[in-house]
């Protein structure tokens, strides 16, 4: 039996502009996911996931192609992908176990996907170099999403603090320690990859305006990336209240305040009140959490309570994907 795990991931600057070839900066949290995985002789896949309410799943291995319930989507890709790519083919028992909500945003799909891999590479004595783990969880995703930078990815394999370009053109991990980060949940699930193809739709109809955006954006993460580097704290808050007054004015239909929410901007508010340096929404927007920056986290975590969020405890997980056991 193999047990591996990887860390969930918050975005700091740059979501959206992202996904059109800008960089951006991801931190992982120190909230991990596990994946055990060992070989059986049944031509079965068995699957628990307490977390996703899921026990004693069962799909035979011919029927993996077929369209799986949503639950279980993102392991049984990474599955067919890796016995696709080496040739292999196994009954296996597989668990998942989760720190974090799925709730929260915090990637628990690419988690999964990159341990999935990883333990199929242990398991069957595949040599993966990090960036080949990268690829071929980033086309699980895709096959699975359609849409997406793979920076979660990346957050999950690597860990700590990383500079990204899409699809991992880039991966530059950073050298920075100690973030005063402060996260609240804003209680809404948000879909990533709705919110994305709908910020596409108004993206199409101008192109200018959102290209003039995602270069401001850009400029921003520089900025960051600068200040994070000399641990320039008030500046690095300014600026996440810089972003978001950006990505405030992203549209998304059907949604009716655009990629960010009441709740959003509530939260954020309250946050700047109670002395955050700044403050803006992580990832994809209408829901999930928001981020601030400070040095009194009790107090901005009660004024996070107090505005109706819940404020989530995490710090920067150095550690990214890792072997826990290999009996
Ligand atoms: O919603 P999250 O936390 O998965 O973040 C999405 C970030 C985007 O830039 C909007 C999409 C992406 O894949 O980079």
């Amino acid at each position: 039996m193999i047990k591996v795990s990887a860390p969930g991931k918050l975005m700091l600057f740059g979501e959206h502009a992202v996904v059109y070839n800008r960089p951006c900066l991801v931190a992982a949290v120190s909230q991990r996911l596990f994946v055990e995985v060992e070989k059986n002789s049944e031509n079965k896949i068995l699957l628990d996931a307490p977390q996703m309410k899921v026990s004693d799943f069962a799909v035979s291995l011919t029927d993996l192609d077929k369209e799986q319930p949503k639950e279980v989507r993102f392991v049984l890709e990474a599955v067919k992908n890796f016995f696709r790519k080496y040739n292999i083919e196994s009954g296996l028992k597989i668990k998942t176990e989760s720190q974090f909500s799925a709730e929260y945003g915090f990637g628990s799909s690419s988690a999964v996907t990159v341990c999935t891999i990883k333990a199929l590479s242990e398991i069957f004595e595949v040599k993966m170099a990090e960036k080949e783990i990268f690829d071929l969880s980033y086309k699980t995703v895709l096959d699975i999403q359609g849409v997406g930078s793979g920076f979660d990815i990346a957050a999950a394999i690597y860990g700590g603090v990383i500079y990204f370009l899409t699809g991992g053109k880039r991966i530059e991990p950073l050298e920075i320690k100690n973030i005063p980060l402060i996260v609240g949940y804003t209680g809404v699930k948000a879909s990533t990859s709705e919110i994305v193809k709908a910020v596409k739709v108004e993206m199409e109809k101008d192109s200018e305006y959102y290209e003039k955006a995602y270069d401001d954006i850009l400029q921003i993460v520089e900025k960051a990336k600068t200040a994070m580097g000399n641990s320039s704290w008030p500046e690095v808050g300014r600026l996440m209240t810089e972003n978001q007054g950006i990505l405030r004015k992203f549209k998304a239909p059907s949604v009716e305040y655009g990629v960010s929410s009441e709740i959003i901007e509530k939260l954020i508010e309250v946050c700047q009140r109670a002395g955050a340096f700044g403050a803006k929404l992580s990832g994809a927007g209408v829901g999930d959490c928001i981020i601030a920056l400070g040095e009194n986290r009790g107090e901005i975590e009660k004024a996070i309570k107090e505005a109706g969020g819940t404020p989530v405890s995490v710090n920067v997980d150095y550690q990214g994907l890792k072997i826990e056991n290999n009996l």
